[in-house]
């Protein structure tokens, strides 16, 4: 779905970045979209009204008590009247309003007021992005349904400074605004992984011994099933394969159960290809070389048996190496020390786009538990999300492969 006859509302924060949003309103006027465009004080600082006004061929928002502007279209018919919201360059300053649901200028009062979908485009300083009180802000702002796309990795114009925290490029937000439209249906959320398939592993697997003892570990699948369900919202269409859990299987989702880590990956490489991976199930590394089809007898007088183990097949590294390969693949990994080293570790050997890495030392109590604390690492480099619930975790998961997904295929 392109962007042409949509009507956009380009909302221009404080920020360097401002310069390049001159170039998105061309883009976007190109595919023939309809831009509005609003600024805030700060982001006059940076590029005039007179050059904003000039590209969109329209008039420029800018005043929330302007008495001319009010009568002509009104702050809420500004934030109704369209189609989509961009913000960007969206400051942390801006993003930190809409968290907190501020409204003390043009901008942050539209962005209260709107029932409409809404593309943010993040753009600061690297420490400004990473810092915590903005994490937090990002996290909110994600479940409450709030699209992003970036920042990105690179260079800043200032200080010769780089990391996480330059806008995306326009045509990158043209492609992300193109993707979200591809997946609305008129007055909903966007749906941006419309059409997409997905497959999550979920939960344990149990390698048996004999028919009544089996090898297993302490994994829920709370963390799976959810980014199962998050990816259904966002329009994917979802095939969880579970291992053996204690928990319900996820709405507007397929699910298939599976028991040992084989059955997994006959599952899985059945239901390639696919669109998106996400392999969070805790397989077992190791299985019972041979196991027995009776029941083991305890022989009285006599040492038990020793089991011998052969090694599981890896599900991730299989699909992230495949012939068939998902556009996205996302592993997940569970550690107790080196957490960065190993993931990144992990990212090359398994082939994966993204490693969700989490501390499962028996203190945190992740393994089983509610909360998460992860750190995400790709090529991009490592983003540590706060301590968050299990959906938190997921719907952020979810939204940011919707992202990465969109960037990655436009
Ligand atoms: O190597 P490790 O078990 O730490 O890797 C964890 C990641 O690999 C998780 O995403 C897990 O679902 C996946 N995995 C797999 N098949 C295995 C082992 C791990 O898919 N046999």
């Amino acid at each position: 779905m392109t962007v042409s006859g949509k009507r956009i509302l380009l909302i221009i924060s404080g920020g360097i970045a401002a310069y390049k949003s001159l170039d998105l309103i061309r883009r976007l006027r190109e595919r023939g979209a309809v831009v509005r465009p609003v600024m805030t004080k700060a982001a006059q600082e940076f590029i005039t009204p007179l050059a904003v006004g000039a590209l969109s061929a329209s008039h420029v928002y800018t005043e929330l008590f302007s008495r001319e502007d009010e009568q002509d279209v009104g702050h809420i018919r500004l934030a109704r009247d369209t189609d989509l919201i961009i913000v960007a360059p969206a400051s942390a300053d801006l993003m930190a309003k809409m968290a907190h649901g501020l409204a003390d200028d043009l901008a942050s009062t539209i962005l209260l007021a709107t029932d409409r979908p809404v593309l943010v485009a993040p753009a600061m300083n690297p420490k400004m992005w990473a810092a915590a009180p903005t994490t937090r802000n990002v996290a909110t702002l994600s479940s409450d349904g709030i699209r992003f796309i970036g920042p990105m990795a690179g260079e800043m114009a200032e200080n010769n400074e780089a990391g996480l925290g330059r806008m995306a490029e326009p045509l990158e937000i043209v492609a992300a605004a193109e993707a979200l439209f591809a997946g609305t249906s008129s007055g909903d959320r966007p749906k941006p992984l419309a059409g997409r398939t997905a497959i999550v592993t979920s939960g344990p697997t149990h390698e048996p011994i004999d028919p009544v003892r089996y090898i297993a570990n302490r994994s829920s699948g709370r963390q799976g099933h959810a980014i199962a369900a998050a990816l259904a919202k966002l329009g994917a269409d979802v095939t969880l394969v579970s291992g053996p859990v204690a928990i319900a299987d996820p709405s507007g989702v397929t699910t298939v159960h599976v028991e040992r880590a084989d059955e997994m990956l006959e599952a899985v490489s059945g239901l390639l290809p696919a669109d998106i991976a996400v392999m969070v199930a805790a397989v077992a590394d190791w299985r019972v070389a041979s196991s027995s089809d009776q029941k083991i007898k305890k022989q009285p007088g006599e040492a038990p048996a020793p089991i011998l183990l052969t090694e599981n097949p890896d599900i991730l590294k299989t699909v992230g190496h495949h012939a068939q390969r998902p556009g996205l693949v996302v592993g997940f990994a569970a550690e107790t020390q080196d957490i960065e080293k190993n993931g990144r570790a992990k990212l090359q050997r398994k082939g994966a786009d993204m490693i969700v890495a989490n501390d499962v030392s028996p203190e945190t109590g992740i393994m089983g538990g509610v909360r998460n604390s992860v750190k995400i690492i790709s090529a991009d480099g490592v983003d540590a999300w706060p301590d968050l619930d299990k959906d938190e975790v997921a719907t952020r998961l979810a939204a940011l492969i919707a992202e990465r997904l969109a960037a990655k295929t436009a």
